[in-house]
């Protein structure tokens, strides 16, 4: 099992470059299967979770070339091969279950090892599976499998409970080839329901609305074959904003979107932050005045991102002040507070609440990265911390960012990897 060990920093300096974003990637590489043509996508991250869902669409029947060199990927799926996702892989990641949509629409039927819950939640699958029934899908669960299967899908309103991201892109997925006109509301408005979209509008969906909370689906017969770009990883991005922040260093941080990252900026300003949008990037300056505490409430888009709560808080536990992180989103979303007291910060839980007291001096400890976000606070609070930082379970942070270290490196920090 290989570990970080991350040593208290200088301010990081220089130029950081974004890569394409992993919850955009993953839903668009499962809609490639819904036609039989080529379908290829450039700024693809080379990460864990893309990893696993090329083996998940081979496993199906696609032709998946990477030249990750080059952040490509191509897919053809011909033939559907089997309508199935295994344990084996959607233990490894909760994101197959976006195949579940494109293989309904596309064979009529779709059997899938059920998620289990994670370290931040239960995650339940429910409005997925409400969502296709609504089309017209049966739905059967044995075994821990849940299998959907329809004759042919057919447009329907669907109001969405809570405006899950998952289920608004698997149940619009379904949609593009039911027959008739499906409107889907109170949905997902983030960017990588924009951008999944946007590939399906490249391949001949129809679909109007998307970053809104309804979106209208005319469905067609079949789709061709598309090139797309990625979006640039917004969680990404945020993770370095904060990692100038913590620092207190400058960094530049290059392919960004300001507008998807419009909370982040707003609280690292509010805390006393500079923060400048210029044609080269954006600029984050930590270094410019005493910091201050600053409360923070997860929603989903365009509120505070859940995925940004832990590196937000790792932040606060620096800043003079107390602050309150509200996480309304996951129900279990707080393991990476256990880890940040052991590094000296002064964090309390009391239900979805947490208070920081912040400006506690940091020490390196022996820490465990128990989710992919958690794991990315748990290194920026080590450039902070006197000492040695040593983070095991890294196997998430790797899961979703890419060269993470390396980029880390490139703005002066110190951390290497070791294999245990
Ligand atoms: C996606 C992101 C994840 C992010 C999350 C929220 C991907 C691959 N992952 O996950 O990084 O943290 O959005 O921004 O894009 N829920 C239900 N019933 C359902 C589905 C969800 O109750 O059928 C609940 C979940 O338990 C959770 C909340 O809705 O409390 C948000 O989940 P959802 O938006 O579905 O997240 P994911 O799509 O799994």
């Amino acid at each position: 099992m290989a570990k970080y060990l991350v040593q208290k920093s200088e301010p990081l300096v220089g130029e950081v470059e974004i890569s394409g974003s992993k919850n955009a990637v993953l839903p668009i590489m499962a809609a490639a299967i819904l036609t039989d043509e080529a379908c290829e996508l450039s700024e693809v991250p080379a990460l864990r979770d893309v990893d696993v869902m090329c083996k998940l669409l081979r496993s199906l029947g696609s032709e998946v070339t990477e030249e990750y060199k080059y952040n490509r990927l191509n897919i053809t799926t011909k033939q559907i091969l089997t309508e199935e996702a295994p344990y084996e892989l959607v233990k490894k990641m909760r994101g197959s279950i976006l195949a579940m949509g494109p293989l309904l629409a596309r064979t009529g039927k779709a059997r899938i090892a059920r998620p289990g819950g994670c370290a931040i939640g239960a995650r339940p699958i429910e409005l997925h599976l409400k969502g296709f029934q609504a089309l017209g899908a049966k739905i059967v669960e044995s075994h821990g499998y849940v299998e959907a299967s329809a004759d042919k899908l057919i447009g329907n309103n669907i109001y969405f409970d809570f405006p899950s991201v998952g289920a608004t892109e698997n149940v619009m997925m379904a949609a593009v080839l039911a027959e008739g006109v499906t409107i889907l509301e109170n949905v997902a408005e983030e960017p990588e329901i924009v951008d999944l979209a946007n590939f399906l509008n490249r391949m001949g969906a129809r679909i109007k609305g998307a970053g809104t909370d309804t979106i209208k689906i005319e469905g067609v017969s079949s789709l061709h074959g598309a090139k797309h770009s990625i979006i640039p990883d917004r969680i990404e991005t945020g993770t370095f904003m904060i990692a100038a922040a913590i620092t207190r260093g400058t960094v530049l941080i290059k392919n960004v979107v300001p507008d998807h990252v419009k909370p982040i900026i707003a609280k690292l300003k509010e805390s006393g932050v500079l923060i400048d949008i210029t044609d080269e990037g954006m600029l984050v300056k930590g270094d410019a005045q005493p910091l201050t505490s600053t409360d923070i409430k997860t929603l989903p888009y365009p509120g505070f991102p859940t995925d940004m709560q832990s590196q937000f808080m790792a932040f606060l536990a620096t800043v003079k002040g107390s602050s309150n992180v509200i996480e309304t989103v996951f129900e279990n979303r707080f393991m990476h507070v256990g880890e940040l007291n052991r590094m000296g910060a002064n964090i309390k839980t009391e239900g979805n609440c947490a208070i920081v007291q912040g400006e506690r001096g940091l020490q390196g400890a022996q820490v465990i990265s128990t989710d992919l976000r958690a794991g990315a606070a748990l290194v920026l609070a080590g450039l902070t911390a006197e000492g040695t930082t040593e983070i095991s379970e890294i196997y998430h942070i790797e899961r979703g960012y890419e060269k993470f270290i390396e980029k880390f490196r490139g703005l002066g920090a110190t951390i290497i990897r070791v294999e245990e």
